[in-house]
This record gives structure tokens, C-alpha cells and sequence, in this order.
């Protein structure tokens, strides 16, 4: 099983942190807390005119920090929520006649799964590492307020990709899977891949998920290895392209993965090879 221990060496997260960077409108405030190495980002989400407060504990590794991807899809969640009509969710999250179940693989310190349930008023799962739970679980609770007033509701629990146990004890039950900034290192890209393959295929008559959104920072040419893998098995197309920040070369992008749909012999996607 693929472990965030073993990543931590070649990856320098200092490099793709932005809080700086990113938009300033929704960053008002940054609070460096240098006795616990603490650091608490508050987030406006104008279309709910509420602020998510976010804790991140950068030494403890980088599953402990805000990553841009995540700043772009709260930023695209917020523009889904003012403007629904010309938002570039729009085809892939139709207004429901009911709250929307998502998962989030990967969550990090939360912030993409809190916004997501805050805005759409949906039923969120956020999931990683066991070791991240307890941070996690600390942001959600944090929230518990503006998550309450805007209807929306935010489960935690461990997932590992990979491993099929861990999404059978989640369950199958979700409209949408979202990620943002989980391609990042290759020994990760086929557990990942066969953690979407289980949620949003077929299994046993049960219908699967309709779409994966992952906003992704291209950091590495090997990147490319993951999308050539996953275009094995799904669709895959490019919902909405950030401009680059500052020093950086590529914006982040954001994709929607939905199941290939076949002709003839349809299950057999569950068996292709990566
Ligand atoms: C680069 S961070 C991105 C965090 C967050 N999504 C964000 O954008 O701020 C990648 C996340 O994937 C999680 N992760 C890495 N390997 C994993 C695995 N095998 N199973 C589940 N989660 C994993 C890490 O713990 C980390 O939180």
C-alpha cells in the first residue's frame, strides 16, 4: 500500500503553497501561531457570504496544507453558486431535487469538501490517510456553523486508494467524486485510479458514481502518464483552465472524468489493464 511517508522526500510543498499566490479576495487573513506552527487561513465564499476558517499545520507534512488546486475548485464552486447558468459546473452538478452526495479523495485540510457542502447544500464525505483524519475532523468542526446555516453536512472517514475494503465501508452511494492536486507522485497513480475505477463503474448491477472533478497543477511531464492511464478507462475533458500564477509556467486545470460508455460488452472496463 502506498504510503504519504514515502512522498514526502521528493516532493518540496513549500514550492506549491500559495497562500500568497492565491486569489486575494477569498484569502482575507493568514495568522502564524510560531509557538505551535500553526496556521489558520480564513476563506470568503462570497455567493454565501460566509467565511470558512481552515487549519493547517505545515510541519507536519504536506497532507496538512492548502494546496492551489483547492483554492481554484472553491473558487469555481463559489462562481457555480452566484452564477449557475453560465458556470462551468454547470452540466456536471444539475440543480438536484435533493442535497447531493459527494465524496472527496485526498482532502487534505478540508477546505474543498467544507466549500463544496457549504455551497451546494450537499452531504459531503471527505477522506484520506488515517494519520490526516484528526485535522480533518478539526476543520469540519470548526465550520460546523456556516456548514448548518447553508444546509450543508461534512462526514469524516479514512480511505486509502487502493485499497477496496476502505470504499465498501464507505459505500457507492455518491452523485459526484471531487479531488483536488492528487497527481503528484507516480507509485500513487494506478491506487488512486483503481479507487475511481470502484466508485464509478458498475459492480454487481450497482450503478456507480457519474463524475470525478480534480483540479490538477501540472508540476512534472510524468503527469501525463496518469491522464494516458485514466483515459483507458474514462472520459476524460477539461471543464476550466486557471491562468498561471505568478512564477508559474501552467495554471491549474480542472477535469471531469465520466465512464466511457461502450457499445457492446460494457462491463468490460472493470478488467482493463492500467
Ligand atoms: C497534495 S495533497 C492535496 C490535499 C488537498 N486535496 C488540497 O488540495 O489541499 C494530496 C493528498 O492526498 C492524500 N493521499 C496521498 N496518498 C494517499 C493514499 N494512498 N490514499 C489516500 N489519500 C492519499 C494526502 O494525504 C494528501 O492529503
Amino acid at each position: 500500500m502506498a504510503t504519504l511517508e514515502d512522498d514526502e522526500g521528493n516532493i518540496n510543498p513549500t514550492t506549491t503553497i500559495l497562500a500568497d499566490e492565491q486569489d486575494d479576495a477569498k484569502t482575507v487573513c493568514t495568522v502564524l501561531d510560531g509557538t505551535t506552527d500553526q496556521l489558520t487561513q480564513q476563506h470568503y465564499v462570497r455567493s454565501i457570504d460566509s467565511t470558512v476558517v481552515i487549519r493547517q499545520l505545515p510541519s507536519q507534512g504536506l497532507s496538512f496544507q492548502l494546496w492551489p488546486a483547492a483554492t481554484t475548485l472553491v473558487t469555481l464552486l463559489d462562481h457555480h453558486r452566484g452564477h449557475l447558468t453560465n458556470s462551468p459546473l454547470s452540466l456536471t452538478l444539475p440543480d438536484p431535487h435533493r442535497p447531493l452526495n459527494i465524496l472527496e479523495l485526498g482532502s487534505g485540510t478540508g477546505l474543498v469538501g467544507i466549500a463544496a457542502a457549504a455551497t451546494l447544500g450537499a452531504n459531503v464525505t471527505v477522506t484520506d490517510l488515517t494519520h490526516v483524519i484528526p485535522n480533518l475532523q478539526f476543520n469540519v468542526d470548526a465550520n460546523s456553523d456556516i456548514l448548518t446555516l447553508n444546509g450543508g453536512a461534512v462526514d469524516v472517514a479514512p480511505l486509502r486508494w487502493g485499497e477496496a475494503n476502505d470504499v465498501k465501508l464507505i459505500g457507492r452511494h455518491f452523485d459526484l467524486i471531487l479531488a483536488s492536486d492528487v497527481v503528484y507522485h507516480s507509485h500513487l497513480y494506478d491506487p488512486l485510479l483503481e479507487t475511481l475505477r470502484f466508485l464509478l463503474l458498475d459492480h454487481e448491477g450497482e450503478k456507480g458514481a457519474t463524475v470525478f472533478v480534480m483540479a490538477h497543477l501540472r508540476r512534472w511531464k510524468k503527469d501525463s502518464v496518469f491522464f494516458r492511464k485514466a483515459r483507458k478507462l474514462f472520459q476524460v475533458e477539461v471543464l476550466h483552465v486557471d491562468s498561471p500564477s505568478q512564477g508559474c509556467r501552467v495554471g491549474v486545470v480542472v477535469y471531469r472524468f465520466a465512464v466511457k460508455l461502450q457499445k457492446s460488452n460494457a462491463g468490460s472496463l472493470a478488467n482493463v489493464s492500467l
